[in-house]
C-alpha cells in the first residue's frame, strides 16, 4: 500500500496532524517509519474524500489526545471503588465522570461506560436479561436490523430464538401491526427497538406498549442516534425502554465503545453482565475519552450541530431525490438515508465502488426489497454525522448530491471535486 509522507503534496497535506503531535509522531516516525506512514495516509483519506459512511464521525481532538494517553496503561477489572486491580483512584475518577455525565445527559439513574464496543453492549443487555433460547423480537436484518439481531453468524441467532419484524413494502415505515402480531403469537422475553439503516424516527411509546402486553423487555440499541437523542435532535429511548444500549463513535462523536443505560432496578444485573460475564478488564483511555465526548456532548454547541446534521440529511435526501436517486421513506428524520440504486441498473457493491474511486466513502446496504437470502444487495446507505462536523452545511450538501448523482452513473472527473470540497472543510482545524 501506498504511504503518505512520500511526496511534498501528501506531505503538505498531513502537515497539521504531524505538527500537532509532533513530539509523539517524531518518535513514531523514527521507531516505525512504516507505521507512522500508513497512519498518515489514513489521515490522508479520512480528509481528501467524502466521508459519507453514516457509522463515522470525526471525534474531537480532547477525545483522541485522551486516546492516545497513558490510560491505556491502566488494568482496573471491576468498577470504581470496587477493583480487582491496585492503583485504580485515578481511572476511578474518569470513569464516574464519564457515568454522571451519561446519567445527567439522557436522563437515566444508571449507566454502564465499559463495553468495548456496540456489539458488545447488546451482548451484555442480552446477558443481563435473557437466558439462551429465549425468545427475542427484533427487526429482521434486510429490513435494517444488526448482526446481533439474530442473525445465524452472529452470537445473538445463535444462542437465542429470534423473529424478525420488518417495515411496510409500500411506505418503507415500520410496521407496528405486524409487531403487535408478532409479539402476542410469539410471547417474546425482549423486543428490540433499533436499527443500522432505517432513516425515521422509532416510535418508542409503542414499542413500549406492545412489549407491556406481551410482558416482554424493551431493549432499545440506539447505536446510530444516540447523538442526536443527546444534542436534543431526535426522541429520547429512555423513558420507554428497560435497557437502552448504543455505540459512542458515531452521531455521540466519542471513541470507538458501547454504553448501556438503564434504570436503578436492573443497574446491578447490567454491571453484572458487562463485567465479568461477557468481559474482562475495560480500556480506561476509551472509558476516559468517553467521559470527554460526553462533556462535549452536553454543550449547546453540540446541540447545534446534532440539529445541523439532521437539516443536512434532510438536504441531502431532497436533492438526491431531484437526480432520481429516491430515498428509502422518502427522506430521512435522523442523520441517514438509504437509497435504491437499482433503478441505475447498479448493485450496492458496484455503487459503492463507483463512490469510492470518486474519493467518496459510503456503504452499501441490504433493502426489504432484496431477494432473501441476501446475496447481492441494492442499496446504498450514507449518512451527514462527518460531515457536519468538518462544518458543511446545505449548500455543501446539494454539491455532494450531484456529484454522488455523477459519480453514480460513471462520469469522470469526480474525485478531483470530491476532494476540493473535503479540502475546504479540514476537520482537524483546531488541533
Ligand atoms: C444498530 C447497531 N447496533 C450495534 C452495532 C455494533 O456496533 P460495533 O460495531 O461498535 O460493535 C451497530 C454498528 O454499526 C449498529 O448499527
Amino acid at each position: 500500500m501506498a504511504v503518505a509522507g512520500t511526496s511534498p503534496e501528501t506531505d503538505a497535506h498531513t502537515a497539521p496532524y504531524a505538527a500537532a503531535h509532533a513530539a509523539d509522531f517524531d518518535v513514531l516516525r523514527r521507531q516505525d517509519p512504516e507505521l507512522a506512514g500508513v497512519l498518515l495516509a489514513e489521515y490522508e483519506r479520512q480528509t481528501a474524500g467524502l466521508q459519507l459512511i453514516a457509522a463515522e464521525n470525526f471525534a474531537s481532538p480532547a477525545v483522541l489526545a485522551v486516546l492516545g494517553s497513558p490510560l491505556a496503561n491502566k488494568y482496573a477489572e471491576g468498577y470504581p471503588g470496587h477493583r480487582h486491580h491496585g492503583g485504580c483512584e485515578l481511572v476511578d475518577l474518569a470513569e464516574r465522570m464519564a457515568i454522571e455525565r451519561a446519567c445527567a445527559l439522557f436522563g437515566c439513574a444508571h449507566a454502564n461506560v465499559q463495553p468495548y464496543s456496540g456489539s458488545s453492549a447488546v451482548l451484555a443487555a442480552y446477558a443481563a436479561l435473557l437466558v439462551p433460547g429465549d425468545a427475542v423480537l427484533a427487526m429482521s436484518l434486510p429490513h435494517g436490523g444488526h448482526l446481533t439481531h439474530g442473525s445465524p453468524a452472529n452470537f445473538s441467532g445463535r444462542w437465542f430464538d429470534f423473529t424478525g419484524y420488518g417495515v411496510d413494502p409500500g411506505t418503507g415505515l415500520i410496521d407496528y401491526r405486524q409487531l403487535r402480531d408478532l409479539a402476542h403469537a410469539r410471547r417474546p422475553k425482549a423486543i428490540v427497538a433499533g436499527s443500522t439503516s432505517y432513516p425515521r424516527h422509532i416510535d418508542y411509546a409503542a414499542f413500549r406498549e406492545i412489549a407491556d402486553e406481551v410482558g416482554a423487555y424493551l431493549i432499545v440499541d440506539a447505536a446510530h442516534t444516540l447523538g442526536l437523542v443527546a444534542g436534543g435532535a431526535a426522541p429520547s429511548p429512555v423513558p420507554y425502554a428497560d435497557v437502552v444500549c448504543a455505540t459512542t463513535h458515531k452521531t455521540l462523536r466519542g471513541p470507538r465503545g458501547g454504553i448501556i443505560l438503564c434504570g436503578s432496578e436492573l443497574a446491578d444485573r447490567v454491571d453484572r453482565a458487562v463485567f465479568p460475564f461477557t468481559q474482562g478488564g475495560p480500556q480506561m483511555h476509551t472509558v476516559a475519552a468517553t467521559a470527554v465526548a460526553l462533556g462535549e456532548a452536553a454543550t449547546p454547541a453540540f446541540a447545534g450541530y446534532a440539529h445541523q446534521v439532521v437539516a443536512n440529511a434532510q438536504v441531502l435526501a431532497a436533492a438526491l431525490g431531484a437526480q432520481e436517486l429516491i430515498p428509502q421513506t422518502g427522506g430521512t428524520d435522523t442523520h441517514l438515508i438509504t437509497v435504491d440504486v437499482s433503478a441505475l441498473g447498479l448493485t450496492g457493491l458496484v455503487a459503492r465502488g463507483r463512490c469510492a474511486a470518486a474519493r467518496i466513502s459510503l456503504d452499501k446496504c441490504a433493502l426489504p426489497s432484496d431477494p432473501a437470502p441476501a446475496g447481492s444487495v441494492s442499496g446504498i446507505r450514507l449518512g451527514t454525522a462527518a460531515v457536519t462536523t468538518q462544518g458543511m452545511r446545505e449548500s455543501e450538501m446539494e454539491r455532494i448530491a450531484k456529484l454522488l448523482g455523477r459519480a453514480l452513473r460513471g462520469e469522470e472527473g469526480v474525485a478531483g471535486e470530491a476532494a476540493e470540497l473535503a479540502a475546504a472543510f479540514p476537520p482537524y482545524t483546531r488541533l
